[in-house]
């Protein structure tokens, strides 16, 4: 199985590079966000509960987020592999994941992490908020956003580069561009090859 942390803060380009990595290596797309909105846009009690949580632009607890990618990974083990988007965004979660996919005889093959600077961060999102009118992309929610990655969720990156599996990539050009440089790195840990990561 191919099993790729897609990781960043937000406006990185995780969802828009998934797309791309799914239909190339034939992966099960599987984002925490976009989970979530489906709860919240089916009015479901953890979509009500969670959507409080987003609009302000914190976490939902590791637990609720934890339930739901075992669901999904149980559901897809028959598939190639994985792609996480949006998860883990905590060191507890990096650490569940782990679990799950030994239970399942399966592992992260590696953390592919899109680098962009906050000021562009902020032009995307706002470019979004436009587009596709997301209640978490108001200027003050975008601003709590980066916060809690800065002082959470980039932790991640330490729990990954410990185990060799932390590839950063330049996350700035065009998207296809930043595919390129994203798949000479899916493809070096597919073979072996020792790619960039720390
Ligand atoms: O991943 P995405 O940016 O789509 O997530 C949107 C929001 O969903 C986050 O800002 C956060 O409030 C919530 N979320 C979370 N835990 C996750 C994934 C998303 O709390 N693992
Ligand atoms: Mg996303």
């Amino acid at each position: 199985m191919l099993n790729i942390v897609i990781f960043g803060p937000p406006g990185a380009g995780k969802g828009t590079q998934s797309e791309l990595i799914i239909d190339k290596y034939k992966l099960v797309h599987l984002s925490t966000g976009d989970i979530l909105r489906n709860e919240i846009a089916n009015k479901t009690t953890l979509g009500i509960e969670a959507q409080k949580i987003i609009e302000k632009g914190e976490l939902v607890s590791d637990d609720i987020v934890i339930g739901m990618v075992k669901n999904k990974i149980e559901a897809n083990i028959e598939g190639n592999g994985f792609i996480f988007d949006g998860f883990p965004r905590t060191t507890e979660q990096a650490e569940a994941l782990d679990r799950l996919l030994e239970e399942n005889n399966t592992s992260i093959s590696v953390m592919i992490s899109l680098d962009v600077d906050e000021d562009e961060l902020v032009k995307r999102l706002l470019k979004r908020a436009e587009e596709q009118g997301r209640k978490d992309d108001t200027i003050d929610v975008i601003r709590n956003r980066i916060k809690v990655y800065n002082e959470v969720t980039s932790h991640v990156c330490n729990y990954y580069s410990k185990k060799g599996k932390y590839c950063p990539v330049n996350g700035t050009g065009t998207i296809d561009e930043i595919f390129e440089r994203i798949t000479a790195v899916i493809d070096g840990a597919e073979t072996k090859r020792p790619c960039c990561c720390g």
